[in-house]
């Protein structure tokens, strides 16, 4: 970026091209539409109010608002971070580096829990890992009067997911629990008694982690993404500690990362008392999602 010269004149016009020069300097793929978003943001303008005002002058703090924003991008901090929001299943999500930008292949897990649960009134859930509280908001949104448990290892992400149960409303509607995966259920819940655990656990391995591209590896947190050695540790331990609290028929629903399916399938058999794993492709063809329903 330094070697770009900031224009001379101050206006709508020159920042959003200079904005767009800089995020392509940087080798920002879709720099153009980037720069707009960015712009929108910073000057609380609409898009089409960046071409029919391009010769408003900017004030010298909307600048530097703008400029430190490009600036956060230009050094591949992600778009998501540096706006502050994601879209979820049609929500809008507050996310911070403390949480994990939420993904598209994620709201697979959405359907299957309400495909499982329809129209029944009062199911009991829980989501492992909540991270933004995606998963378990959205849920909330949805069901008839669930009863939900939201779990994660991180005190910053369950601030997080708070702020975002808060704005859409629901965030007396999910009881929020720190600790290691369904630990902290212990004494809150019957054995036998939950309709669904939903989990998108950190599954990328140890050595799989150094490759991840730079927005991913610097600045989302390592602990929602490193599983462990083999990168499906957190699958295993969901796999068996959940026999004991879901309800005969429950289901444990599951992301799973690129061919991690047949190592999960040997040890939800190994486990025993499940039904034989359906697995879901997401968009891209890839198995993404593994329900396990409990049996017996
Ligand atoms: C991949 S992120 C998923 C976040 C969110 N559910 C989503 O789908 O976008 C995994 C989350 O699990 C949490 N986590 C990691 N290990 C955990 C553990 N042992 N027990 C509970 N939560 C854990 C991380 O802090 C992180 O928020």
């Amino acid at each position: 970026m330094a070697a770009l010269v900031m224009p001379e004149r101050k206006t709508v016009g020159a920042l959003l091209s200079w904005a767009r020069q800089a995020l392509i300097h940087a080798g920002i793929s879709n720099a153009a539409q980037e720069a707009t978003w960015l712009l929108e943001h910073a000057l609380a303008m609409r898009r089409h109010q960046l071409v029919s005002e391009a010769e408003q002058p900017v004030s010298s703090d909307a600048w530097t608002r703008a400029e430190i924003l490009v600036a956060r991008r230009v050094a591949r901090e992600p778009l998501q971070y540096v706006l502050g929001t994601q879209e979820f299943c049609g929500l809008e999500f507050s996310v911070s580096p403390a949480v994990l930008i939420p993904r598209p292949e994620t709201e697979l897990l959405v359907r299957q829990v309400c495909n499982h649960v329809q129209t029944r009134s009062g199911a009991i859930l829980v989501d492992v890992g909540t991270g933004s509280g995606c998963l378990a908001i959205t849920l909330a949104t949805r069901l008839t009067k669930p009863r939900i448990f939201a779990i994660d290892r991180s005190s910053d992400a369950l601030a997080v997911a708070k702020t975002n149960a808060a704005r859409h409303a629901v965030l007396d509607r999910i009881e929020w629990l720190e600790g290691d995966l369904l630990a902290p259920l212990l004494g809150r819940v019957p054995e036998g008694s939950v309709d669904a655990i939903v989990s998108n656990p950190p599954y990328i391995s140890e050595s799989d982690w150094a490759g991840l591209e730079p927005e991913v590896r610097v600045f989302e947190p390592r602990m929602a993404l490193v599983g462990g050695v083999r990168g499906t540790e957190l699958h295993e331990r969901l796999l068996s500690e959940s026999r004991k609290i879901l309800a005969p028929e429950g289901v444990l629903v599951m992301e799973i990362g690129a061919g991690q399916a047949p190592m999960v399938r040997q040890v939800a058999a190994q486990v025993g008392g499940y039904a034989p794993l359906r697995i879901i492709e997401d968009a891209a063809g890839i198995e993404r999602v593994v329900v396990a329903q409990r049996v017996e």
